[in-house]
């Protein structure tokens, strides 16, 4: 069965005291139950104590970014290694921004999640097409073709450790948000991708998360359509309350 999954990704946001004491409020916010799976992603050098501070919570702590190379003359780079020696089991790969400013190719994408998944982890892969791809009706190919590029040649049975975030690039960060209606018309389509290339048990077990402008007055109604599975959150995500809140909405 697919996982419900909210997801808080603080980008470069929070130095060391504000990442602690973001998680320290998540947690104390906590409720005693909830029905997602509950992330959040630091930058890397405060991974380890927002690791430390996650124990025993219900809070996994993922990254935001790894190298697909293991080691050696890569100045500025985290290994997958790396991550997994301070408890990190979970890493975004293909955000926008790193498909964007940093140009991080199909290609290189590929390889990322391939090394990470062939290490153990977990990999959120992103996708989402620009608004000028929108505009042009040119979203649902944009969408499969970084799909198809960056993770069929993965098995099905290593499919299982791929989340799906769906993220328009011109709704990050811009407050306007994908009705839910569009989002499920893209997470449907994504779905029936998959399902066409590794049969439907791989696709129906696949989460697919939506990120764009999710906040507290909004993700109920999104959370509601039965292709998301979940919320990928930038700004949001920053305030402890607001982020709480969006995991409450499942
Ligand atoms: P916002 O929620 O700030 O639009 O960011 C979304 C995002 O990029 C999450 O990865």
């Amino acid at each position: 069965m697919r996982k419900n999954i909210v997801a808080g990704n603080w980008k470069m946001n929070c130095d060391l005291p504000m990442t602690q004491d973001l998680i320290a409020k998540i947690i104390t916010e906590l409720p005693d139950t909830l029905n997602c799976e509950l992330m959040v992603a630091p930058s890397h050098p405060f991974l380890y104590a927002a690791f430390n501070a996650s124990l025993e919570t219900p809070i996994e702590v993922i990254a935001q970014n790894v190298s697909q190379h293991e080691n050696g003359a890569f100045t500025g780079e985290v290994s997958i290694d790396m991550l997994q020696s301070v408890g990190i089991q979970t890493v975004i790969i293909g955000h926008s921004e790193r498909r964007n400013t940093f140009l991080e190719s199909d290609q290189e994408l590929a390889e990322k999640a391939k090394a990470a998944i062939e290490n153990g982890m977990r990999v959120i892969f992103c996708i989402g097409e620009h608004l000028e791809q929108r505009k042009t009706g040119n979203h649902f190919e944009t969408v499969t073709a970084q799909i198809e590029k960056g993770l069929f040649d993965l098995t099905a049975k290593e499919w299982k450790q791929i989340v799906l975030a769906y993220e328009p690039v011109w709704a990050i960060g811009t407050g306007e948000t994908a009705s839910p209606e569009q989002a499920q018309e893209m997470h449907e389509h994504i779905r029936k991708f998959v399902a066409d290339k590794y049969g439907d048990k791989t696709a129906q077990n696949v989460s697919i998360l939506y990120g764009g402008s999710v906040k507290s007055s909004n993700a109920t109604e999104i959370f509601a359509k039965p292709d998301v599975d979940g919320g990928l959150i930038g700004g949001a995500s920053l305030d402890a309350t607001s982020f709480i809140d969006i995991a409450k909405a499942f």
